[in-house]
């Protein structure tokens, strides 16, 4: 465990920590068979995803971050790795087994793993006592989410940024951009090939 108190880590040797990704991979696709569609992948993102679609965060001034659909946490370590030491990260799953998994592996007082959808995000940002927050990632597969789902969840990310924060997501197709579109002015978009499968990337401003 670091000096933050994260279980979740890199440490040890090669066999410990290919132990650790098979069995982190497990939970995955655990999750992935029992919701496929929610879930929209049978592996977790690559260190190179993770990397690019955190180099626009101004972490000085980030207070809250929250993440839609972390999975197994592949972008919680790294974004706790990041955040200041008085900031909140909050985590929003559908899957219990999710986020079953993650209450137990990260042991952090900044981290907090709520059982949910996305489309609740104004009210769980509330009851963490936030007015707003500074930057929300999504890992959600948006083409394949429930009719309407897409659209309420584009939405409330927007009330939910503060002016001048961000929408981060990633996905195998551009479908996430037609549903931010309406409500983000300034889209920037970059491309990962380091990603199975490659993946494309946007940054959504709010003005
Ligand atoms: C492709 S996985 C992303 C996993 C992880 N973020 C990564 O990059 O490796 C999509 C995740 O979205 C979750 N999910 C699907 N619909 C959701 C919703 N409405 N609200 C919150 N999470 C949702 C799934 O349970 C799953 O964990």
């Amino acid at each position: 465990m670091d000096s933050k108190g994260l279980v979740i880590g890199n440490r040890g040797g090669l066999r410990d920590r290919v132990g650790r990704y098979l069995a982190q991979w497990s939970v995955f696709f655990r999750g992935f068979m029992a919701h496929p569609k929610m879930v929209g992948s049978i592996i977790p993102s690559s260190r190179f995803t993770v990397r690019r679609m955190l180099e626009p965060v101004n972490w000085r001034e980030c207070r809250l971050f929250v993440e839609y659909g972390p999975g197994i946490g592949t972008f919680c370590r790294p974004v706790l790795e990041r955040l200041s030491g008085d900031a909140t990260l909050i985590v929003i799953d559908t899957n219990p087994l999710y986020i079953d998994y993650l209450s137990h592996a990260i042991r952090d007082k900044r981290f907090h793993a709520v059982l949910g959808s996305a489309a609740d995000v104004e009210r769980i940002v509330r009851e963490h006592g936030f007015d707003q927050a500074d930057y929300v990632l999504s890992g959600l597969p948006f083409s394949t989410l429930p009719t309407g789902v897409a659209p309420e969840i584009a939405a409330a990310t927007h009330r939910v940024l503060r002016p001048g924060g961000a929408f981060l997501v990633y996905q195998f197709t551009a479908a996430c951009r037609d549903y931010m579109a309406p409500h983000f002015a300034q889209i920037d978009a970059g491309f990962e090939w380091l990603n199975i499968l490659p993946c494309k990337l946007f940054w959504g401003w709010k003005g």
